[in-house]
């Protein structure tokens, strides 16, 4: 065995040694208004270094079928996001088809002819590569009536995905593009699933992305976390809805886990307590919590992370209430079964979410799981500093290097983005390391055998 050989099979080992979950896929969509706390929401401002994707929410499908921006300010916005990749050229951007504002009938109405799809096909090549984008996230919910969904939605979506990417395969590339990113946002809660048939979606998608949050909310009538890790409403009316459900839901035997990212969001949920005495995860509810920087009914990470911080502060009489004139009333405790946190604001306002303790045991579940990586939504919701997505990418490195039997030497940000790999060959490059593996170790035990 020849020096040569075994360096090169070093650097492939330590190259891919977080060939497990590759991929942190930010959502640019705007969640939070203005308030004095946002921070800023320039694309230029963005962590980008903490991602290796980025889908910009986003893009219609307009009245004739074909591809259309949402806001005419878009296109500036479009401009600064892509000009990321001048400072990280391994960066990805896609935009996503969908979002609140868009008739969802469009979609129905795409996917229903041949015809419809080439149309809505050819203008989305276009739109991407005009824009210098590298792909496209679909976020839709097939057959989903109240949106004007259809019966054949879910086998049409198999078609369009498969002409698409066959429109893919065959476009030709210019010098340094890559063959277009094509991904599905997944909804996270169980009931929507059967209309998805993901054994044959996963073979014209790169990846989809579990939306496993926003999973309770102010439609219901007790309090929960909206994205709790395992069904804490199991034996409520509201069970099944968990980021353990919706994986369970989701992830069919047949296709690989590296094929998924899991979603999380760096939202909470607020509602109003009915009764200010009952406050643990399960009490009764009446309606959404009151406005902050998001709608009401949300809580971005910041404020959250802001309120419970003032609790740092051990005088009650100097902790200043925040912007909106709120305090913490009850101290953050974490939900045992949802392994999410929960405080109280103001006596009535109940705060569920997720800080970088939860997260970890979200990104630990990920990695038993064996999926390919993380989804966020959105990227405006963190702190300042960016603590909750740090917080991921260190979990994500540190499970991932762990589970890899290596030690954690040259981990960190450089190593995840430098680790990124095609995951359809996932499989192969995973023989070719446990081989490369083997020969370094023997090379090693081979030279201190020789220094002895
Ligand atoms: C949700 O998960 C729990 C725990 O694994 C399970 O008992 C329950 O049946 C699941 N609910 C649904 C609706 O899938």
């Amino acid at each position: 065995m020849r020096l040569p050989a075994v360096l090169a099979c070093l650097a492939l080992v330590l190259s891919t040694v977080t060939v497990g979950a590759q991929r942190v896929v930010g959502y640019y969509g705007k969640t939070a208004g203005q308030c004095p706390d946002y921070p800023s929401f320039a694309p230029a401002k963005l962590p980008y270094e903490l991602y290796t994707h980025l889908n910009f929410a986003f893009v219609m499908i307009n009245d004739d079928g074909v591809v259309e921006m949402q806001h005419p300010e878009d296109e500036a916005l479009y401009k600064e996001l892509n000009a990321l990749k001048l400072k990280k050229p391994s960066l990805k951007t896609t935009l996503t088809v969908g979002g609140w504002d868009m008739d969802m009938a469009h979609y129905s109405t795409m996917v229903s002819t041949p015809a419809n799809r080439q149309k809505f096909i050819q203008s989305a090549m276009t739109y991407v590569r005009k824009y210098g984008f590298d792909g496209m996230d679909f976020d839709w919910d097939p057959s989903d009536k109240l949106r004007g969904g259809h019966s054949n939605d879910p086998e049409n979506f198999v078609a369009f995905l498969k002409e698409m990417r066959e429109a893919a395969n065959k476009e030709k590339l210019k010098e340094g593009q890559e063959r277009m990113i094509l991904s599905i946002a997944l909804p996270g809660g169980p009931f929507h699933g059967q209309y998805f048939n993901i054994p044959k979606l996963a073979q014209h998608v790169d990846w989809f992305n579990i939306m496993a949050y926003n999973l309770h909310g102010q439609w219901e009538d007790m309090v929960y976390c909206a994205a709790p890790l395992y069904d804490t409403a199991a034996h409520t009316k509201y069970n099944g809805y968990s980021v353990d459900n919706a994986t369970k839901a989701m992830v069919p035997k047949s296709v690989s886990p590296m094929k998924f990212n899991l979603g999380l969001s760096l939202s909470g949920v607020t509602f109003t307590l009915k009764d200010k005495k009952k406050t643990s995860p399960g009490s009764p509810a009446q309606g959404p919590g009151r406005e902050g920087c998001q709608e009401k009914g949300a809580m971005a990470y910041f404020e959250a992370r802001k309120l419970a911080d003032s609790l740092q502060i051990a005088d009650v009489k100097s902790r200043a209430p925040d912007h909106f004139h709120r305090t913490v009333t009850q101290e953050p405790k974490m939900d045992p079964v949802g392994k999410c946190m929960y405080m109280v604001v103001n006596e009535d306002q109940w705060v569920g979410y997720d800080n970088p303790e939860t997260f970890a045991m979200k990104m630990e579940y990920l990695s038993e799981v064996g999926f390919g990586g993380v989804s966020i939504w959105s990227m405006d919701s963190d702190s300042a500093n960016h603590e909750l997505t740090k917080s991921i990418h260190s979990s994500l490195s540190e499970n991932f290097i762990q589970g890899a039997g290596l030690s954690k030497a040259g981990s960190g940000l450089a190593t995840l983005d430098e680790g990124e790999q095609e995951t359809t060959n996932g499989a192969a490059s995973a023989k070719t390391i446990a081989g490369c593996a083997v020969k370094v170790m023997a090379a090693v035990a081979l030279s201190i055998m020789l220094l002895a």
